[in-house]
C-alpha cells in the first residue's frame, strides 16, 4: 500500500507509550495496514511515548498545557500541527486529558480512545484498581469514540479479560496491556480504512 493510500494518523499519549509501540510495530509488520502514524502528540514532554516516537522517526509535538494561556490555546496549537501533518484521524493511547471543544469540533467522529475496562463499567484513571476492588471476575479492554465526557463515547470494540483470585494491580495490568496491544492496532486499522474511504468519497463529491 502506498503512503497516499494510507490514512494519516496522530497518536496522543501522556505515558509509557506501550500502545504506541504496539501500533508502530503492527504497522511495520503489516505493509497493508491502512494507517500511517505521521505525528505523536503529548502533553508530557519527555514521557516514554515521545521517546518511542523519536526512536521510530515519527515527528512529535509535545508541550505542557500550563505553558499556554488556557486549554483552548493548547488545543489550537495541537490543531495547527495536525493540519501541518494533514492528519485524518486521531487515536488516544494513554492521553490523560479530556479532549476539549477545539479538537472535538475539528476532528469530531475521527477520535478514538482505548480504555482498560469494559465500559461503561469503571471509567476514569483508576479503572484497573476499581475493577479489582469491586471483586469482578471479568474486566476487559474497550475502544470507543471520544466525546466531551470521561470515557463516555459509544463503544466500538471490546475484549473480555478474566480477573483471577490472586491478581494484584500489576498482574491484571499486564494481562490487560497484552490484550490492548493486540486489539488496538487491528481496530485502528479498520477505522483508518473507513476514514480514508470517507476522505476519498468527499474528494470525489467535491470534484464532481
Ligand atoms: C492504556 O492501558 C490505556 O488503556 C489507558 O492508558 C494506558 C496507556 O498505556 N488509556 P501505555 O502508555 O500505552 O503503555
Amino acid at each position: 500500500m502506498s503512503a497516499r493510500e494510507r490514512c494519516r494518523l496522530a497518536v496522543f499519549a501522556s505515558g509509557a507509550g506501550s500502545n504506541l509501540r504496539a501500533i508502530l510495530a503492527h504497522a511495520e509488520r503489516n505493509p497493508d495496514w491502512p494507517g500511517q502514524v505521521v505525528l505523536v502528540v503529548s502533553d508530557k514532554p519527555g514521557c516514554g511515548a515521545t521517546d518511542i516516537a523519536a526512536a521510530a522517526g515519527v515527528p512529535v509535538f509535545a508541550a505542557r498545557v500550563r505553558d499556554f494561556a488556557d486549554k483552548a490555546a493548547f488545543e489550537q496549537a495541537v490543531l495547527n500541527q495536525l493540519r501541518v501533518y494533514q492528519v485524518e484521524g486521531i487515536a488516544l493511547a494513554g492521553y490523560m486529558r479530556l479532549v476539549g471543544p477545539v479538537l472535538l469540533q475539528a476532528y469530531g467522529g475521527r477520535i478514538v480512545n482505548l480504555h482498560p475496562s469494559l465500559l461503561p463499567a469503571f471509567p476514569g484513571r483508576t479503572a484497573v484498581q476499581d475493577a479489582l476492588a469491586a471483586g469482578v471476575r471479568e474486566t476487559g479492554v474497550t475502544v470507543h469514540w471520544v466525546d466531551e465526557g470521561l470515557d463516555t463515547g459509544p463503544v466500538i470494540a471490546q475484549w473480555r479479560v478474566p480477573v483471577f483470585a490472586d491478581d494484584d494491580v500489576d498482574r491484571l495490568w499486564a494481562r490487560l496491556h497484552r490484550i490492548e496491544h493486540l486489539l488496538y492496532p487491528v481496530v485502528l486499522g479498520e477505522l483508518a480504512r473507513q476514514w480514508k474511504q470517507h476522505t476519498a468519497d468527499a474528494g470525489t463529491a467535491a470534484d464532481g
